[in-house]
């Protein structure tokens, strides 16, 4: 790993629910709708527009990076701490020329002012030391530069309401030492502490809203992409398929005529420029 090697309890619980579900958040998330029709990471994209030398910061398997690289003459850069999702990352022919790191976002392998935008899609709310974070973003952009970036704000309708009755009780049953950690820096969920965070680093004060992303679909299909959530990594086999048929179960009731479960699923999106001649 490049970077100060200080990994942390949860960073490692990162690496190894990566190395089993490397892709997953794509999977999760790539069909999930705003109200205008886009993604999330095509929001991020769209915010980027223009930027020549872009960062993904927590880029996982790539799919952000790859949606930037169909902007011609761009030069593109990711860096996590997963190897695996990096693997998949690689993999992408449109990412054959990006610059792509096993590193910590908290030691970032690049020079100061190298970046004309950094996008970061559901990966900063789950870094440790954020204070160092947010430094190192305002160190790698250019004046005028732009950070773009997408953080969790929960879920909510039938399909995540029932999670939220049914998960509780699976997870009382596994072992504490199984359990997720507390991942990340709390302060990151709520717009007015991430921009107090943004503004402390030396970034300008953020343009900040909240967009909720539709992630109806059948049942199967939302199990598929709840399950993809961290919490989920303390279930075994066993347990798990327990819960999946209880889910599939109890959902028959909460679908809509059209057979779909609602479930949607909310996002902070921010902008900020480091606030520097
Ligand atoms: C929820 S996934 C999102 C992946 C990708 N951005 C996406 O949306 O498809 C969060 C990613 O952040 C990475 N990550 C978390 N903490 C990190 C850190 N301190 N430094 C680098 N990467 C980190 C994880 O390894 C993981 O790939």
């Amino acid at each position: 790993m490049t970077g100060q090697i200080c990994q942390t309890g949860q960073e490692a619980f990162l690496k190894a629910f990566h190395a089993r579900h490397p892709a997953v958040t794509t999977e999760a998330f790539a069909g999930a709708r705003a109200a205008d029709g886009r993604s999330s990471y095509a929001i991020l994209r769209d915010l980027v527009a223009g930027r020549r030398r872009v960062l993904d910061l927590g880029c996982g398997d790539g799919s952000l990076l790859e949606l930037l690289a169909a902007t011609p003459g761009r030069r593109l850069a990711g860096v996590d701490l997963s190897p695996d999702s990096l693997a998949l990352a690689r993999r992408r022919p449109a990412l054959s020329t990006a610059a792509l790191a096993e590193a910590r976002a908290q030691y970032l392998p690049f020079p100061d002012d190298g970046f004309d935008a950094c996008v970061s899609h559901l990966a900063l709310m789950l870094m440790a030391d954020i204070e160092r974070v947010v430094a190192e973003l305002a160190r790698v952009l250019v004046p005028g530069g732009l950070l773009a970036c997408v953080t969790g704000a929960g879920g909510g309708g039938a399909g995540y309401e029932l999670l939220g009755e049914l998960l509780p009780t699976a997870l009382e049953r596994t072992p504490p030492a199984r359990r997720m950690p507390t991942l990340g820096d709390r302060r990151t969920r709520h717009p007015e502490h991430l921009a107090s965070l943004l503004t402390t680093a030396g970034f300008a004060a953020p343009d900040q809203q909240t967009v909720p992303l539709d992630l109806s679909a059948p049942p199967e299909h939302v199990w598929t992409a709840l399950s993809g959530l961290y919490d989920f990594a303390a279930l075994d086999t066993p347990a798990l398929t327990a819960l999946r048929e209880q889910f599939l179960t109890h959902a028959t009731d909460r679908t809509t005529p059209s057979g779909a479960l609602p479930c949607h699923f909310r996002v902070h999106v921010t902008t900020a420029s480091p606030d520097r001649q």
